[in-house]
């Protein structure tokens, strides 16, 4: 982790495109190993999208017909995604919030995605505890969460193993969890980097 904020931090990664490239994340679609979870249908409809980056997972789920809301910390990364829905015609509600102070709605989602902020937060140093704690409020019971990280095997010294992701939705709170090995990929400058990760899925109980 660095001194600068992560505001500061991710606005810069999403705004310097000529000196850096983009981040290695933005490969101009959802997540490969995601496409799966797309296809053979996502519970709606109301879906959330946490840490969407510029929202090429929210629009995809947009497109699907979902009602969907994504978020994310950097204020440039949500005008980037705002700009993408203007030019596609789909809705989506764009907001910028930090996802371990999200506001709990009054219906929760019907599914949740987190593609990449788990393992994020937790390379940041940023506060991991608070955003698992809200995941339960967020998710209606009987919704589903999704998480795509990638693994300690990538090197780096970073990343979430299929132990760390599974502990982080114990039962009862959660239940049918899955874990698999996926791969995850990233790009740098025109380079497609494959990287090993996991997706969990898990179902929010019933039993609060
Ligand atoms: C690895 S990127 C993944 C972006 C997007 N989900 C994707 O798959 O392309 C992680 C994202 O989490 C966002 N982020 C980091 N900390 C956050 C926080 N506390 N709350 C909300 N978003 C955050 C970053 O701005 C970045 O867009």
């Amino acid at each position: 982790m660095t001194d600068e904020p992560d505001v500061v931090h991710y606005d810069r990664l999403y705004r310097d495109t000529s000196d850096t490239g983009r981040p290695p994340w933005e490969i101009g679609g959802p997540q490969p190993a995601l496409a799966a979870v797309l296809d053979t249908g996502v519970r709606g409809p109301r879906v959330l999208d946490v840490g969407c980056g510029t929202g090429e997972l929210a629009l995809a789920l947009a497109r699907l017909g979902h009602d969907v809301t994504g978020v994310d910390l950097s204020p440039v990364a949500i005008a980037l995604a705002r700009a993408k829905a203007a030019a596609t015609g789909l809705t989506v509600r764009f907001e910028v919030h930090d996802a371990t102070r999200l506001p709990v709605p009054p219906t929760p989602y019907d599914s949740v995605f987190d593609s990449g902020l788990l393992h994020t937060l937790d390379r940041r140093g940023a506060a991991v505890g608070d955003y698992l704690a809200l995941l339960p409020r967020l998710t209606a019971p009987g919704g589903t969460v999704c998480v795509l990280a990638v693994s300690p095997e990538a090197g780096g010294g970073w990343g979430l193993d299929a132990d760390a992701l599974r502990s982080a939705f114990p039962e009862p709170t959660w239940t049918d969890t899955l874990v698999e090995p996926i791969t995850v990929l990233a790009r740098v400058d025109t380079e497609d980097l494959h990287l090993p990760g996991h997706l969990l899925r898990t179902t929010r109980s019933l039993i609060s």
